[in-house]
C-alpha cells in the first residue's frame, strides 16, 4: 500500500494497483468528461471514453471498503451510462445530484445552454455514514424564517420551529464554478486547470460521507482540492493525478495549506 497523506503523480492504473482492497471510505473521483477541455479530455469516440470509464470503476470498485461511499461527477448524459454500469456492479444507488453551476459550458444557440453537472452518490452496501447535520444549508426565505424562530409555524396541528443550522441539504446543489468566481468584469480568466472543483463542493461531499481519520481516495485529483479539502476537515486522504504541472500545484497548495493551519483546524472557503 502506498503512505498516505500523499498525492502521488501517476496514472490511475498505476496508482489504483497499489491501494489495497477494503482500505478506503470514501473515493470522490472528477474524471475526464470528453468534452474535449483538455489533451486528457479527450478521446476518440464515446466507446473509448466508455471504456475508458468502466476500466477506472474495476479497479477502483475492490480497494472500498463495505462501508464507502462512492461520488462520481460527469455530465448528466455520460452519468447515464455510469449509473446503469454501478448498477450492474451491484452498487446502491443513493442520489443523483444535481450541481447548478451558476455558468455554462458553451453559448448553445440550437438547444438550452448547459448549466450543470452531475454528481452520482452512491453506495457499496446499506451500511454507510451519512452526516446529514453536518451539511445544512441556509433556509431560502430568511423573512419567514425570522418570523418563525420567533413564534414557529403551525403545521398540522403542531408548532415547527427553524433549526438554527439551516434547512437539510437537497440533491439539487448551486455552487458557482471555479471558472465563473474567478471571472474578472465578466471575463473568463485563464486558472492552471481548466476544470478545478470549488471547495465547498468538496467540503459538502467530505462532511456528508466520512468521519475524521477516514482514508479518502482521489485518482483524478488536478490542482489537489480533495487533498485539501480532507486534511482541512481532519480526514486523510490518498490522491494521483497523472499531469506532472497540475500534481506539483497541488503540492504546493497542500503544503502552503498546512503552513496556514498548521493544528489542521477546520476551515471553510
Ligand atoms: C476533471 S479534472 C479533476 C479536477 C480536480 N477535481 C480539481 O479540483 O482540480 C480530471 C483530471 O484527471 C487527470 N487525468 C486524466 N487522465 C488520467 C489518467 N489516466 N490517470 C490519472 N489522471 C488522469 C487530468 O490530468 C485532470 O487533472
Amino acid at each position: 500500500m502506498l503512505p498516505i497523506n500523499q498525492i502521488y503523480c501517476l496514472d490511475y492504473k498505476d496508482f489504483l494497483s497499489q491501494i489495497d482492497e477494503n482500505t478506503i471510505d470514501l473515493a470522490v473521483i472528477d474524471p475526464p468528461y470528453n468534452l474535449k477541455v483538455a489533451e486528457w479530455d479527450s478521446f476518440g469516440s464515446l466507446n473509448d471514453f466508455l471504456g475508458f470509464t468502466f476500466d477506472w470503476i474495476d479497479r477502483l470498485l475492490p480497494k472500498l471498503k463495505p462501508t464507502a461511499s462512492l461520488y462520481i461527477f460527469n455530465t448528466p448524459f455520460n452519468c447515464a451510462y455510469i449509473l446503469q454500469y454501478l448498477v450492474g456492479k451491484g452498487l446502491l444507488f443513493r442520489n443523483w445530484i444535481t450541481w447548478d453551476k451558476r455558468d455554462g459550458f458553451s453559448a448553445s444557440k440550437k438547444k438550452y445552454n448547459n448549466a450543470q453537472e452531475t454528481i452520482l452518490f452512491f453506495t457499496k452496501s446499506h451500511s454507510y455514514t451519512f452526516n446529514t447535520e453536518a451539511i445544512r444549508v441556509p433556509y431560502d426565505s430568511q423573512e419567514r424564517i425570522k418570523h418563525a424562530i420567533k413564534k414557529g409555524i403551525l403545521k398540522n396541528g403542531k408548532r415547527w420551529f427553524p433549526n438554527p443550522n439551516g434547512k437539510l441539504c437537497t440533491d439539487v446543489w448551486h455552487i458557482a464554478s471555479e471558472r465563473h468566481k474567478q471571472k474578472q468584469n465578466g471575463k473568463t480568466i485563464k486558472m492552471p486547470h481548466a476544470t478545478p472543483k470549488p471547495m465547498e463542493m468538496i467540503q459538502r461531499i467530505i462532511r456528508a460521507s466520512s468521519n475524521e481519520n477516514d482514508l479518502i481516495l482521489d485518482c483524478f485529483v488536478g490542482l489537489g482540492t480533495t487533498a485539501v479539502a480532507s486534511y482541512l476537515l481532519k480526514r486523510n486522504f490518498i490522491c494521483a493525478d497523472k499531469n506532472h504541472e497540475y500534481v506539483h500545484y497541488a503540492q504546493e497548495y497542500l503544503s502552503k495549506t498546512m503552513q496556514l493551519c498548521p493544528m489542521n483546524s477546520e476551515l471553510t472557503f
